[in-house]
Formats: structure tokens, C-alpha cells, sequence
């Protein structure tokens, strides 16, 4: 893909991966859209795109013309989406809303305003389920533990679906939990990193729930390169692929290197709460051979290292994410 010649609609752009996405499409020369509603509770931040060439189009996916957006894209990156799993549960009328019958929206759009625009949509391995086996590959049974799993998993079902029929050069990325610069750290909405950072750095304690859960954590960067890689290879169109991140670490393993990086901080750790226990996954971690042999990619960042780097990252900025 020639970045400096593209146009590229990023949906969900000032959220958490779309901002960074958009800003490492802009650094290219990419001409970038980013669409985004600001939805209560996700991690869209007007900080995101702050001071950079992304022109920002303020509106829901859910009712803006999205011919009108489509129009002479090269590629539609799709990230807006219905994030948290408590809210689903509370809410799944709302969280189909965007995570499904919004993506029809785009898919009808685009077929008649971007005919060939590559997609590269943003899924998840949450309707996995709670895993049978670790790690977990792309014939791993989907057993979605929450309502927020069930929209994700249409939403992206589809987008297969468009591939099949209409021959859209279509990729699905299955992210597992990201983490890095531009995150949203105000409270515990968007994976428990966010909170601990912002604990870390206010000087306050941070809760551990559980600790012996796996995490496979994915440093944004990492997932930036691997949304621009899923873009420009051809041979990924029509596939859905897990992204896996660093080796996999215990959330109390997290804990300790999240302490390292800070002097002074430090942890407690608490039960995991009943009401989210009922949709808890466990511990997971991904097999994402294929798409590294695919694309070439590699999680280059360690989770050490990633950690450090986005605590840095937020000392001079807390202000703007709280
Ligand atoms: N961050 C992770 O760990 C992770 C893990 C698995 C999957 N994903 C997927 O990656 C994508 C991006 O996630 P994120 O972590 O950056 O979350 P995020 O909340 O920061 O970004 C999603 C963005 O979509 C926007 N949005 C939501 N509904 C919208 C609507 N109706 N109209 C317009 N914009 C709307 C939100 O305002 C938000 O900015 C999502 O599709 C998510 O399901 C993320």
C-alpha cells in the first residue's frame, strides 16, 4: 500500500487504537478521515488527535451519511464499536446498535460509495469464551461469554460475509488487550491498565482482582503495525486472524513490572467481584502463527518495556485523560 497516496477512513478515530492508527497513517501521508461519536464511556479523547493533519468528522456511525464519508476511500480501517462488556450486558439493544447493525450500515455504504476499499475491521477474542485450550487458534470454538461478545462476533461475521459474496478485500483482526499511549486511564472501562496507570501516577495504590489470570498484552504500536500489515497484504483479504502480544504474564506478574517501572508504587489485591466473575474469561493467551507468517509481524515491544514507555508517556499529560 502506498500510505502517501491513500485515503483512508478510520472509524472509532479518536478512540484509544484509532487515534494512534490515524496519527501513524497521517506521519505517512496518508489524506485520513477519522469518524468517531465520542460515546460515553469508550476512549475517545479530543487530546487524541490534538495539533495533527486528521480531519475529525464529530458524528455516529450509527446515523451519519456514510456514502457520503465512503466516498473514494482506498481503505476503511473500522474500529468504532460498543466496547465494554458490563455496558452490553446492561445494554444490549444499545451494543448491537453500533457493534452490528451499524456495520451493515457501513457495509451497504461502502459497497455503493468504495466498491474496492480494503476493510480492515477490529475484532476481538472475546467471543472465544472462556478458553478450552491454550493458546487459543482461530478454530477454537466462539462461545461468547456476554452480550458485547455476540455483537462484536456479527459485526464481524458480517464483514466475512461481504468478502464471500461481493469479493471485498476483507481482513479481521481478533485483538487481545491493548495497552499504551492514549489509552483510556479515568477508571477501569477500557482493561484494568487504564486504572493502574492512573493510580501509579497519582501516587495511590492499585487493585489486583484475581492475579493468576494470563494476559498476552499487545503494545499499541505493535497493534498499529499489524492493522497497516493486515492493509497492504494481499493474502490476508478474506481471513480473520488472532493477534497475540508479549508472552503471556499473570495479572499479578503485570502488577509487579507496572511497580517496577514507578518508584513508590505499589498494590493490593482483591477477590475477583462477583457481578463481573459471571463473565469472566480466565486466563487467555493467542496463537497467532498465521498472521505473523502472513505479514512478517512481530509484538517487538516487551511488556516491561511497554509499560514504562506509556507511564512516561502520561506524567506530562494526566490531566488531559482524567
Ligand atoms: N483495546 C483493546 O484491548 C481491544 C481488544 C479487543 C478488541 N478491540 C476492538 O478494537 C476497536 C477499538 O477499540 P479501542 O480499545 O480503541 O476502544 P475505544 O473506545 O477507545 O475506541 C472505540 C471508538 O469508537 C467510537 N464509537 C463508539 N460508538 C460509536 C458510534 N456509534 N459512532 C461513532 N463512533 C463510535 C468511540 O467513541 C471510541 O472512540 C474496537 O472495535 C474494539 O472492540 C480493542
Amino acid at each position: 500500500m502506498q500510505w502517501d497516496r491513500a485515503r483512508v477512513l478510520v472509524t472509532g478515530g479518536a478512540g484509544f487504537l484509532g487515534s494512534n492508527l490515524c496519527l501513524a497513517l497521517a506521519a505517512r501521508g496518508a489524506k485520513v478521515a477519522a469518524l468517531d461519536g465520542f460515546l460515553f464511556g469508550g476512549g475517545a479523547n479530543p487530546a487524541n488527535l490534538e495539533g495533527s493533519d486528521v480531519t475529525l468528522v464529530r458524528e455516529d456511525i450509527r446515523e451519519v451519511d456514510l456514502r457520503t464519508l465512503c466516498e473514494g476511500a482506498d481503505v476503511i480501517f473500522n474500529l468504532a464499536a460498543q466496547t465494554s462488556h458490563m455496558g452490553g450486558q446492561r445494554d444490549p439493544l444499545a451494543d448491537i446498535a453500533v457493534n452490528a447493525v451499524a456495520q451493515v450500515r457501513l457495509i451497504q455504504a461502502a459497497r455503493e460509495a468504495a466498491p474496492n476499499a480494503v476493510v480492515v475491521h477490529a475484532s476481538t477474542r472475546q467471543f472465544y469464551g472462556r478458553p478450552i485450550r491454550l493458546p487459543v487458534d482461530e478454530t477454537h470454538p466462539v462461545a461468547p461469554p456476554d452480550a458485547n461478545g455476540v455483537s462484536k462476533f456479527a459485526g464481524e461475521q458480517y464483514w466475512m460475509i461481504e468478502h464471500r459474496t461481493a469479493g471485498r478485500p476483507v481482513v479481521s483482526l481478533r485483538l487481545t488487550n491493548c495497552y499504551g499511549p492514549r489509552l483510556r486511564i479515568r477508571d477501569a472501562r477500557q482493561t484494568f491498565l487504564g486504572i493502574w496507570i492512573r493510580c501509579v501516577l497519582e501516587g495511590r495504590p492499585f487493585e489486583v482482582w484475581g492475579g493468576s489470570q494470563l494476559r498476552d498484552m499487545t503494545y499499541v504500536d505493535d497493534v498499529t503495525d499489524a492493522f497497516l500489515r493486515a492493509a497492504s497484504t494481499p493474502e490476508c483479504y478474506g481471513h480473520v486472524y488472532n493477534l497475540g502480544g508479549a508472552p503471556p504474564a499473570s495479572l499479578t506478574e503485570i502488577a509487579e513490572m507496572t511497580v517496577a517501572a514507578c518508584p513508590g508504587a505499589s498494590f493490593t489485591t482483591r477477590e475477583f467481584p462477583q457481578d463481573r466473575a459471571a463473565i469472566d474469561i480466565g486466563s487467555y493467551h493467542a496463537d497467532d502463527t498465521a498472521f505473523r507468517a502472513a505479514t512478517g509481524w512481530n509484538a517487538a515491544t516487551p511488556l516491561a518495556e511497554g509499560i514504562a514507555r506509556t507511564l512516561e508517556w502520561y506524567r506530562p499529560r494526566l490531566a488531559a485523560y482524567l
